[in-house]
């Protein structure tokens, strides 16, 4: 089983003995709570990189008040046996005042692509979330770092940051992995109750039909927004967040769908709110023949 270690010096040690054994370093930052999804992301960084840490840190500064950052699950003894399957070397776990010691002072904001969909819902998560990666890209000092395509808008910024601040690292987004029925995999999904789980599946399945709509040829993004908002809104117990499609770079609405195009939804059932997307790719439109 993957040591776990809790301290800055600790973790930086262990990568540096890697690193004189001439092996590169992936980073896997996680919340814990370990789930296939996660898993994956163990998986690539084992297959990719010479020395595997996951970072296991629930971060109080992307919760906001009324969110669920008590009730979070943590689990990490099953977590470090998990992590041990997948192939992790060392598992980074600092307690919050090492994170954010009593003289903390310092935010790392991503401007403007955090503004709309879970930054809109979520105001100060995303800061939250680039300051902590920022720390953990800093402490550890890997080559590659994997994120999860579901939190699709977390790894845009994400990337971003590492390009603006010239942090020497490369960011892999991998794809989401789903449960057999097409719920995406999130640590959340435990909260959901039998009834809530069933339906859990609507967010992909209107996902889905959006994108067959696409294929078979609309272009116009209100139509597809449309078509997302009136299906989850026929799902029982569930209470629309946003549906966005929107320019999968810019994270902004389009006026006629081309491209990469991003189709993303958040939706509560009860108080557990879940994410999904879908990335389709659009062909330009056809022009009428004169
Ligand atoms: O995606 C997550 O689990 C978290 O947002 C992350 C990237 C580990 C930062 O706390």
């Amino acid at each position: 089983m993957p040591p776990v270690v809790a301290t800055v010096e600790g973790i930086r040690q262990a990568v540096g003995d890697a690193r004189r054994r001439g092996l590169t370093v992936g980073l896997v930052p996680t919340m814990g709570a370990l789930h296939a999804g996660h898993l994956s992301l163990c998986r690539a960084a084992r297959a990719e990189t010479g020395f595997v840490v996951a970072t296991i840190f629930v971060n109080p500064t992307q919760f906001g008040p009324n969110e669920d950052f008590a009730r979070y699950p943590r689990q990490l003894e099953i977590d470090r046996e998990l992590c041990g399957q997948a192939g992790v070397d060392a598992i980074f776990a600092p307690a919050v005042p090492t994170m954010y010691p009593a003289n903390f002072h310092t935010f790392v904001e991503v401007l403007d692509l955090s503004a709309g969909l879970c930054g809109a819902s979520r105001p100060g998560h995303f800061r939250g979330v680039t300051t902590v990666v920022l720390k953990l890209f800093n402490i550890v000092g890997a080559d590659t770092a994997y994120f999860g395509q579901k939190d699709f808008q977390q790894a845009r910024l994400i990337r971003q940051l590492v390009h603006d601040l010239n942090v020497p690292l490369q960011v892999q987004i991998c794809p989401i992995v789903r449960e057999s029925d097409g719920l995406a995999m999130s640590s959340r999904n435990q909260y959901l109750d039998p009834t809530q789980r069933r339906h859990a599946v609507a967010l992909y399945q209107a996902l889905q039909a959006a994108q067959r709509t696409i294929e078979e040829g609309e272009r116009d993004p209100e139509a597809i927004r449309g078509l997302l908002v009136r299906r989850i809104e026929d799902t029982p117990g569930a209470i629309l967040d946003y549906a966005a499609v929107v320019d999968a770079d810019r994270l902004q609405p389009l006026p006629r769908l081309h491209g990469e195009v991003l189709l993303a939804l958040a939706v509560k059932f009860g108080a557990t709110r879940l994410i999904d997307n879908i990335l389709v790719q659009v062909r330009a439109e056809q022009r009428p023949m004169k």
